[in-house]
């Protein structure tokens, strides 16, 4: 058995002073609620964060209350919003892991052909990217070849990972984005980009620190 983060979070010291933990699989939160038991500490919610992060959790963790969070965003794919990523730098008082899903963007947005890309697929990445300027991003132009034709090919995993960094400073407000950590499958795909958000140089030294012993380019 390996413990998740939010067990591994119960287990920081010194202890949060509270914990929200949310899964819109009402199973893994019931599993959750037996692990856990009836600390009162401890908030549940078998729902959807993007709704219940902005209006029940963030107001909790106001800069001007002297409240300060740390908050993991870990979907299996492209099922955040923009909008709770945003809300997230916009409260100054939050450090963000984000699980940035380059597995799913690949299988279902980054084609070679863009017009092989379902709707569905693309609102999918609009939501988590928060318009449609992620495809600027997603094809560069390569050649001329011998008959003076360009084409325009997808960028490389790293490019567009590099894209959304830079949104998360430019337009979340997260003053301290280090190089995200690629986290791959056994034949060394990248499944998906670990990001780190703040606002605090301190904590982006440590998180620094921790990612470039697994392999995270300095820069
Ligand atoms: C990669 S797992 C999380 C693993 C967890 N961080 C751990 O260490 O144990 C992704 C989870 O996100 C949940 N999920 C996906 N979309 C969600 C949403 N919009 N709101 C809440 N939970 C969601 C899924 O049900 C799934 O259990």
């Amino acid at each position: 058995m390996v413990l998740g983060s939010p067990l591994n979070a119960l287990q920081v010291r010194p202890p949060f002073r509270e914990y929200h933990l949310i899964d819109l699989d009402g199973d893994k939160a019931v599993g959750l609620r037996k692990i856990v038991g009836n600390r009162t500490d401890v908030h549940i919610y078998p729902e959807d964060c993007n709704v219940v992060l902005p209006t029940r959790v963030f107001p909790r963790v106001r800069f001007e209350d002297y409240r300060r969070g740390l908050c993991i965003l870990d979907p299996y794919g492209l099922h955040l919003d923009w909008k709770v990523i945003q809300g997230a730098g916009s409260m100054k008082s939050l450090d963000v892991f984000i699980n940035f899903p380059m597995y799913d963007i690949n299988i279902n947005v980054l084609h070679r052909d863009p017009r092989t890309v379902q709707q569905l697929h693309i609102e999918r990445m609009n939501a988590y990217w928060g318009d449609e300027s992620w495809r600027q991003f997603a094809y560069e132009e390569s050649g001329p070849d011998l008959f003076g034709n360009t084409e325009l090919d997808k960028v490389s995993n790293e490019r567009f990972a590099a894209a959304f960094r830079e949104r998360l400073r430019k337009v979340a407000g997260f003053k301290r984005v280090p190089a995200p950590l690629a986290m791959r499958n056994s034949r060394g795909s990248t499944v998906y980009y670990l990001f780190f958000a703040s606002q605090k140089g301190t904590a982006e030294d440590i998180v620094k620190y921790i990612f470039e012993k697994f392999g995270a380019q300095s820069t």
